[in-house]
């Protein structure tokens, strides 16, 4: 009879072998790498299981139930091994992955509207409240809205280089717009009458950016064209326009003055009464009744119709509403200047 070729202290290495290399793995894939060695197919526990076909009859039940044990020994200490590193990367991903409830969130901050867009819109409003209606013309313009049709003569300075954008080629006529007067005859010419219009827009002048100049500015127009209306109209709707801009107590002062397309013309002072350093009178803007002679570059007979125009510009009456003292802080775009007006949406 031939001896059992599996002893109890064969299965013993075998067992001892595993652990050991088990008990090597420092990390789970380590441990996954050496799966097939100790518990797979090609491992010496699995051969040795095998093995138990071949045995002689006698020896089957115990070898079997010895290296059955020494199996589910091997087994569990692999399983267990598994669990201890599973549980620790999951510890790992859990620390790593951590979000702290408590931490301040990082706003976005808002940007703001542009001070000079509110006070448009502001300007706007007062007018829309009064029946008006608002009027937008191109910053392109042709020469002769600009000029001509608004009765300036052919050698008027403010043609001259050093006020007008002057458009390449010059055959094309084309200017960008000096002021937001040319709005007036072209909704002249655009509307039924009576007209009453507010022109808000951009304008240009060839002037260098400092403290108080710079090339594109903004202007409000207002243009009425009716039956009947004199200056009386003129001076009542800009008491109005100033007492909503700056207070009941704001008082408006017409000074007489020239402008081509107005006859008379005056120059608008505003008394405001908000002003930093006391109450004070401010020059604002010009204004008077439409002269004849634009009324009939729209076609309209100023026997049958009458009228007034304004005009004024946005930034001058942001600076001194708002004490900005620097045209800079309203042209470079910084959220800091604007943000103090408010963040109004
Ligand atoms: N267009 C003039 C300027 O840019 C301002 C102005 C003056 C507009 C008198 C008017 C007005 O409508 O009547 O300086």
């Amino acid at each position: 009879m031939s001896a059992n070729p599996i002893t109890a202290s064969a299965i013993a290495k075998v067992v001892s072998a595993a652990l050991a290399q088990i008990a090597e793995a420092a990390d789970l894939s380590k441990l996954k790498a050496i799966r097939g060695a100790v518990v797979g197919d090609q491992s010496p526990i699995h051969t040795m299981n095998a093995s138990l076909r071949d045995l002689a009859p006698e020896f089957k039940a115990e070898a079997g139930a010895l290296v059955g044990k020494a199996r589910g020994e091997i087994n569990a200490a692999y399983a267990a091994a598994e669990a201890v590193f599973a549980a620790a990367e999951e510890r790992a991903k859990l620390a790593a992955e951590r979000v702290d409830m408590t931490a301040v969130a990082t706003r976005i901050p808002l940007g703001a509207r542009h001070p000079l867009s509110l006070l448009q819109d502001q300007i706007s409003d007062i007018f829309i409240g009064m029946g008006w209606e608002i009027a937008e013309g191109p910053e392109l313009e042709h020469e002769w809205f600009n000029f001509d049709a608004l009765n300036f003569d052919a050698d008027h300075p403010a043609r001259a280089m050093q006020d007008t954008f002057f458009v390449d080629p010059v055959e094309s006529h084309l200017v960008l717009r000096t002021h937001t007067s040319p709005v007036q005859v072209r909704s002249l010419l655009e509307r039924e009458l009576p007209v009453y219009v507010l022109c808000p827009g951009r304008v240009f002048r060839t002037d260098e950016l400092d403290a108080t100049h710079t090339p594109v500015f903004h202007q409000v127009e207002g243009l009425a064209i009716d039956k009947g209306l004199t200056m009386a109209d003129l001076r009542g709707t800009l008491e109005h326009f100033a007492r909503s801009m700056f207070g009941p107590e704001a008082q408006i002062r017409l000074r007489p003055s020239f402008f081509p397309f107005t006859e008379p013309s005056a120059e608008l002072d505003v008394w405001h009464p908000g002003a930093k350093g006391g109450a004070r009178w401010v020059e604002w803007g010009g204004c008077g009744m439409v002269n004849p002679n634009v009324l009939r570059a729209a076609g309209i007979d100023p026997e049958q119709y009458q009228g007034f125009a304004f005009g004024m510009g946005i930034e001058r009456t942001l600076m001194f509403r708002n004490d900005v003292k620097d045209m800079h802080d309203m042209v470079e775009a910084d959220v800091r200047f604007s943000q103090q007006f408010g963040v109004n949406l």
